[in-house]
């Protein structure tokens, strides 16, 4: 296996009951890549990423982790590993503010998750806020410091979220549809946030605006029946006649 890569995907599928919802997945990622994930409707996107991050055991096949074969790694080691994902379901403690969550997250990240605030010495302390604030600052979500989650809307919710994956210094980000039932604006933050992200971080994101994506990504995979149709550049992707015929049922190129 070649040292750079850092996730190989060797013949994964899933099924359930006898439905094969995932079938033979192979690719290999390398670090840093932004690789966009389209594809319509139930075409096993969020399975893909379930059997990525531990959440879904594959029914064949094996991920590879750098050298280390993780199919059967259950969730929480491969978070804990560096692969993160968000919006699978609410991640936030929304009677806390986002500081606190934000110094949760890094406590947790600091190894001392089980030790109480007031045990630990002042200039530990002073800094997981340092930290913290130094976060707020660079993503541009300081404003929202002392807000309570639950008093945010949901695109300033969202937000918080990418940053705490991002806190926890992850190695792959995974994001399913992360402007999904957003307004414009709240869309264009987010976008933001994911043009800032470290250029060494390896991000893949499932999306369905088509511009954001294109915009984003450097490769684009789009899945369809559980297989991948293609694997390519985004203009290489774009300009494909079988993905024009899902996308806009004819042979013109995808509009974005
Ligand atoms: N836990 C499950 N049990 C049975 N079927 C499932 C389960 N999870 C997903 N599916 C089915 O797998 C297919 C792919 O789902 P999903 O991965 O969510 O697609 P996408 O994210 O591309 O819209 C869908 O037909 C869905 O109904
Ligand atoms: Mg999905």
């Amino acid at each position: 296996m070649v040292e750079d890569k850092i996730l190989t995907i060797s013949g994964i599928g899933k099924s359930f009951g006898g439905l094969h919802i995932l079938k033979n997945i192979s690719l290999e990622v390398e670090k840093g890549e932004r690789i966009g994930i389209i594809g319509p409707n139930g075409a096993g996107k969020t399975t893909f990423f379930n059997l990525l991050t531990g959440d879904l055991e594959p029914s064949f096949g094996e991920i590879y982790y750098g050298k280390a074969n993780i199919s059967k790694q259950p969730n929480y080691k491969r978070a804990r590993n560096g692969i993160v994902r968000t919006f699978q379901k609410n991640n936030l403690l929304n009677e806390l503010s986002v500081i606190d969550n934000l110094l949760l997250v890094l406590q947790r990240k600091n190894g001392i998750g089980h030790v109480w605030f007031k045990q630990r010495g002042a200039k530990q302390y002073r800094d997981l806020y340092t930290k913290a604030d130094e976060l707020l600052e660079k993503w541009g979500l300081f404003h929202q410091r002392n807000a309570i989650v639950k008093n945010l809307s949901y695109g300033e919710q969202r937000q918080i979220e990418i940053l705490l994956g991002v806190a926890t210094e992850p190695t792959i980000l995974l994001l399913d549809e992360p402007t999904a039932g957003m307004s414009q604006s709240e869309t264009n933050h987010i976008v933001d946030l994911l043009y800032k992200l470290p250029k060494d971080l390896t991000v893949m994101i499932i999306e369905h605006d088509l511009e954001i994506v294109f915009g984003l990504a450097d490769r684009m995979i789009v899945l369809f029946e559980g297989e991948i149709l293609i694997d390519g550049p985004p203009e290489v992707v774009k300009k494909d006649e079988k993905v024009n015929k899902i996308y806009i049922g004819s042979g013109d190129e995808v509009k974005c």
